[in-house]
């Protein structure tokens, strides 16, 4: 990936990587960023502003603001498959430099870890670049940091007191990483977590430092719009404040893994320091996103790039106004939720269904589109087109995608939105994660067609017990053989299971264990308003249905606490 130049540039600098900016530094030229071996594995690297001691797999000290910010705590590694395996550094040297900066490489057998540290930089930009990591889920990189000078946590749809260590010890665990404390509220660190491509800023402050993630352009991560990750949290056995950079997470899928090609890069991102402001945290967010692509990131994968743009329209004539698009994996079998070998762009049309985005790597995709709501709520069907090529800088411009969409006078009802979000349904907010908020929706819930309101259906489905919507047909058109059940879910976590019933005979089910409805880990761990979507289709035998009163049951028939499904959209039509 790297010119030839670099690579002779490496190796003529390993014999002297360490000492010359050292020698540089005394004698007034060169940058002050600086990376020293002190032995046995464990060097020191940084700038006047802060430093970081570096071992064999953890930076266990961060000198800042005149105190070691990392304390008893763990520090600053790289690790895949959760804690299973850290990365284990064998080399560190200084890969490249300027006037007044060094780019550091850090060596394991999987690829290589990179600080990129200005004189004037509080923080790093840091990246990774792929030789040999294994197929994983989980990949990140993360500071376990000192809990006195971070006792605050923040994303962008939470913010306050990281709940101290000892409140754990005194509570009860009822489920991964989840407790009930005496007066029966949940203490969880999954409270903790948010949609990663919506991100700004995010990260542990106090009062005299704050440690942030900042990741403009997030085309690295693994999903989709609605890729949700755990951001940062309390560690429960040692009461570490914890900061996240979940470059390819799982904590709220199904089955994603990956195998990454050589070379495959994650970041840059900014890892950044300052006085515990948020209000400046937030405008180093805008100045990172306006800089991305990082003009300074000399890499030619990383800055070939061009841009697409298109016009989807539907096939009944309406333009795809608002809908999501997704430039993902090309001829790909895998939902783009779990779509993350590769690089990955989303954005929303504007309301005549035009899109454009900016700064693709070049490369061949697949561009897919499905439904955001508004007044495209109706469309079940997604689009997708392959093969689609992005050359680096040209604009690629595709005139009319047209979407095969099918005629909603052939709707008999439609509960909810098709947007993948339990957005308009009962108890869908007004935070987007919280434990067990499942189990305030009812048991029993009866739903008339023409008399509920939206915000009558529950935006989650698990205690046993039926949801049941009645409907009238003032007639059977003689031209429907049949008609369609077609249940929309916005997540489902396996263990509990319903049949889906039409006049008390059974058409259809969400059953776990079943190779089409796999687990994924959302509806449990607090996900109100998205997981992994899923569409269920049922064919219904025409004779099912009847002039005058008709009703669909939804049965759960077995149920396991705080799993089962969130509701996207309920839809019968003719066929
Ligand atoms: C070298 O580091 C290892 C582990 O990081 C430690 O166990 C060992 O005591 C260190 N040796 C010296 C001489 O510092
Ligand atoms: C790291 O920072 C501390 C505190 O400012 C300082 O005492 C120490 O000398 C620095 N380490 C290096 C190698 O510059
Ligand atoms: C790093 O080394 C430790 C032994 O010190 C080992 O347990 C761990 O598995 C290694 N990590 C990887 C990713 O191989
Ligand atoms: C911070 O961590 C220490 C252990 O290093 C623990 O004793 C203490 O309770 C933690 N503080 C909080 C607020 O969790
Ligand atoms: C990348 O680095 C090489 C060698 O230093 C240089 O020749 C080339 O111009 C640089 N490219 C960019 C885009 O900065
Ligand atoms: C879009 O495709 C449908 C069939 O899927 C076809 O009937 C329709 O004519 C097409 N519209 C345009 C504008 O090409
Ligand atoms: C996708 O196709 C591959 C290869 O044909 C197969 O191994 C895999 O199970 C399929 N995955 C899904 C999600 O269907
Ligand atoms: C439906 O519910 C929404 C949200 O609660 C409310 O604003 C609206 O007035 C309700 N409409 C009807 C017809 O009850
Ligand atoms: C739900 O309805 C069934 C059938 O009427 C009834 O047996 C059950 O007690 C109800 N559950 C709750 C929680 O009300
Ligand atoms: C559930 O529905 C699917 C069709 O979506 C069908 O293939 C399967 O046999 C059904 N399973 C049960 C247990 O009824
Ligand atoms: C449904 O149809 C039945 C019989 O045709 C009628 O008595 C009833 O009033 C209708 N209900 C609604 C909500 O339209």
């Amino acid at each position: 990936m790297m010119g030839v130049f670099h690579i002779l540039k490496v190796a003529a600098l390993a014999a002297c990587a360490i000492a010359a900016p050292v020698e540089e530094r005394k004698s007034g030229k060169g940058p002050k960023s600086f990376l020293t071996e002190v032995g046995n594995s464990t060097w020191v690297l940084g700038n006047e502003i802060w430093n970081v001691t570096q071992g064999r797999q953890y930076a266990n000290k961060l000198w800042y603001k005149g105190k070691d910010r990392v304390g008893q705590a763990v520090g600053h590694y790289v690790s895949y498959n959760g804690a299973a395996s850290d990365l284990n550094w064998t080399s560190a040297a200084i890969f490249d430099s300027g006037s007044s900066w060094i780019n550091v490489k850090f060596t394991a057998k999987e690829g290589d870890f990179h600080w990129v540290i200005h004189d004037d930089l509080a923080g790093a930009y840091q990246y990774f670049v792929n030789h040999a990591l294994p197929r994983l889920g989980e990949f990140r990189t993360l500071w376990r940091l000192d809990n006195t000078s971070f006792p605050n946590g923040h994303t962008d749809v939470k913010d306050g007191v990281l709940p101290p260590v000892e409140e754990y010890a005194t509570a009860t665990n009822v489920q991964d990483e989840t407790w009930q404390t005496a007066d029966g509220t949940f203490l969880t660190k999954y409270d903790w977590s948010s949609f990663i491509r919506t991100q700004t800023f995010y990260g542990v402050y106090g009062d005299e430092v704050g440690s942030w993630y900042i990741n403009p352009g997030k085309d690295y991560y693994n999903g989709n719009h609605l890729k949700e990750e755990l951001m940062i949290h309390r560690e429960s056995k040692t009461g570490d404040a914890v900061q996240l950079n979940m470059i390819h997470g799982t904590h709220y899928l199904a089955s994603a893994s990956d195998d990454f090609a050589d070379g495959k890069t994650w970041g840059p991102w900014l890892w950044y320091l300052n006085d515990g402001s948020k209000d400046d945290a937030s405008q180093r967010w805008e100045e990172e996103d306006k800089s991305w692509p990082y003009e300074w990131f000399n890499d030619t994968g990383y800055q070939s790039r061009g841009s697409i743009s298109g016009r989807f329209v539907l096939s009944d004539g309406r333009p795809a106004s608002g809908a999501a698009v997704f430039l993902g994996d090309s001829n790909s079998n895998i939902s783009t939720a779990d779509q993350g070998r590769d690089y990955y762009y989303t954005v929303y049309a504007d309301n005549g269904g035009n899109f454009k985005i900016d700064n693709v790597r070049a490369g061949t995709y697949g561009l897919y589109a499905w439904s955001n709501g508004g007044s495209i709520a109706d469309v079940a069907t997604s689009f997708v087109k392959n093969d689609v090529v992005i050359i680096q800088n040209e604009e690629n411009s595709i005139k009319t995608l047209n979407w095969t969409v099918t005629d909603t006078k052939s709707r008999i009802f439609q509960i909810g939105s098709f947007d993948h979000v339990t957005d308009g349904f009962a108890l869908s907010g007004p935070t987007p994660f919280e434990h067990a908020r499942i189990s305030k929706c009812p048991a029993n819930l009866t739903y008339t067609i023409g008399a509920s309101n939206t915000s009558d259906w529950c935006f989650g489905q698990s205690a046993l017990g039926t949801w049941s919507i009645n409907f009238n047909l003032s007639s059977i058109p003689s031209s429907a053989a049949g008609a369609k059940l077609t249940a929309s879910l916005a997540g489902f976590s396996g263990g509990s299971s319903a049949n889906i019933l039409l006049n008390e005979v059974k058409v259809g089910n969400i059953t776990t264990n079943s190779a089409l409805l796999v687990s994924s880990q959302d509806t449990y761990r607090g996900a109100t308003r998205a997981g992994e979507w899923r569409l269920l289709e049922f064919p219904v035998a025409g004779g099912l249905l009847k002039e005058g009163n008709n009703r669909v049951d939804i049965k759960v028939t077995s149920s396991t606490q705080w799993r089962g499904w969130l509701w996207d959209s309920i839809v019968l039509e003719w066929v």
